[in-house]
């Protein structure tokens, strides 16, 4: 089945066309990131009508790439949860247009679970029950995944995101943004047991995180020594902040494995591109004897693949929408648990 795939939740205009949930023939994604460095960040109504200029060109050109027209495709899913209403309302209004003029089935798709089976197109191996870590700009969410369709949310963050603690800190150091693959490479060239910064909630029982705390005690950091005329280098700061987020992350992953029983991790989401993290987990997975997958990563961040491979799983099972689909910005993932 040939599954048009559109992913507009955020700052990315994406469309793809993926058969069978597995090949991908194309992944259009036009980035915002002349808006996201003029602004220092996502502006929701810039973002929205940035979607709504583009969307058109981007679906031709997934269509052109793949060599296919709509006469080829078979069922549209959209990103229809979790992200921004207005950037929402673009991808499921187009997604509506198509399958409305051309009778095609249309299913909403949970952005996370978008994420989820990033995974799973990297890795068609990668087996049921999971836990799953993900990790992005907007959200750090431990699941527990039990098949194709239905989650177990374990945690999540009270406050800022892990991928939203990386963009803070680099825009408080007026580094570029965003701000996590810059610090993943100022990092590289930084000590990173320099400073001993908190890691939040890590002896707390909860999978919860918080990552708001940190990113305060760096920046008192700097202000104190900053007062009493100490540089601070910059890139053993990055190392140990670094360091801080991805001890927090693989540290409470483990123990949602132990305590699950389960022997497979994976990570997703944009801070899954993260080279320590990525580092950290396989050395911890291979002293431990579990296996551990990530996304190629072209697909770590929002991309419209993951969101065509999540569709087709629920188009299997005769879930679909219908024409009323609608758009929620903050809906937990387990509402869609219909196992
Ligand atoms: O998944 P994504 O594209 O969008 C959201 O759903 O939020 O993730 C974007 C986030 C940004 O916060 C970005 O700084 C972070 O992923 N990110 C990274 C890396 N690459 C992207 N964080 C740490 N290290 C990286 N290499
Ligand atoms: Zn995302």
């Amino acid at each position: 089945m040939l599954v048009l795939g559109i992913e507009t939740s955020c700052d990315e205009t994406s469309a793809a066309l993926v058969i069978d949930g597995k090949e991908i023939l194309s992944n259009v994604i036009a980035t915002q990131l002349d808006l996201l460095k003029k602004y220092g960040g996502v502006v929701p109504e810039i973002a929205a009508r940035r979607h709504a200029e583009l969307i058109g060109y981007v679906i031709k050109e997934s269509l052109d790439r793949a060599e296919k027209t709509l006469d080829d495709v078979e069922a549209v899913a959209v990103t229809a949860q979790q992200g921004l209403i207005g950037c929402l309302l673009v991808g499921v209004a187009a997604a509506k247009a198509i399958s409305y003029a051309r009778g095609l089935p249309l299913v909403g798709i949970h952005h996370i679970e978008g994420h989820i089976y990033a995974s799973r197109l990297s890795n068609p191996d990668l087996p049921f029950p999971h836990i799953c870590l993900t990790v992005s700009g907007g959200h750090t969410m431990l699941l527990y995944v039990k098949n194709e369709t239905s989650y177990e949310l374990l945690g999540t963050t009270l406050d800022d995101a892990a991928g939203e603690a990386f963009d803070k800190i680099a825009k408080f150091f007026n580094l570029d943004f965003p701000g996590g693959p810059t610090i993943d490479r100022m990092a590289k060239q930084g000590n990173r047991y320099a400073f001993h910064l908190p890691r939040p909630m890590l002896r707390n029982n909860s999978y919860d995180f918080s990552f708001s705390g940190l990113k305060t005690a760096v920046i008192n950091m700097f202000k104190e020594k900053l007062a009493k005329n100490v540089s601070l280098p910059i890139y053993d700061i990055a190392a140990s902040f670094q360091e801080a987020i991805v001890d927090v992350l693989v540290t409470k992953t483990l123990r949602a494995v132990a305590e699950k029983n389960v022997q497979a991790i994976s990570v997703t989401g944009g801070v899954s591109a993260n080279s320590r993290l990525r580092e950290v987990f396989q050395e911890q997975c291979r002293h431990n004897g579990l296996a551990v997958y990530f996304p190629s990563l072209s697909l770590c961040t929002d991309n419209a693949a993951m969101v065509a491979a999540a569709g087709y799983a629920r188009l299997k099972r005769g879930q679909k929408s219908n024409l009323r689909l609608n758009v929620y910005p903050n809906v937990p993932l387990e509402a869609r648990d219909e196992d």
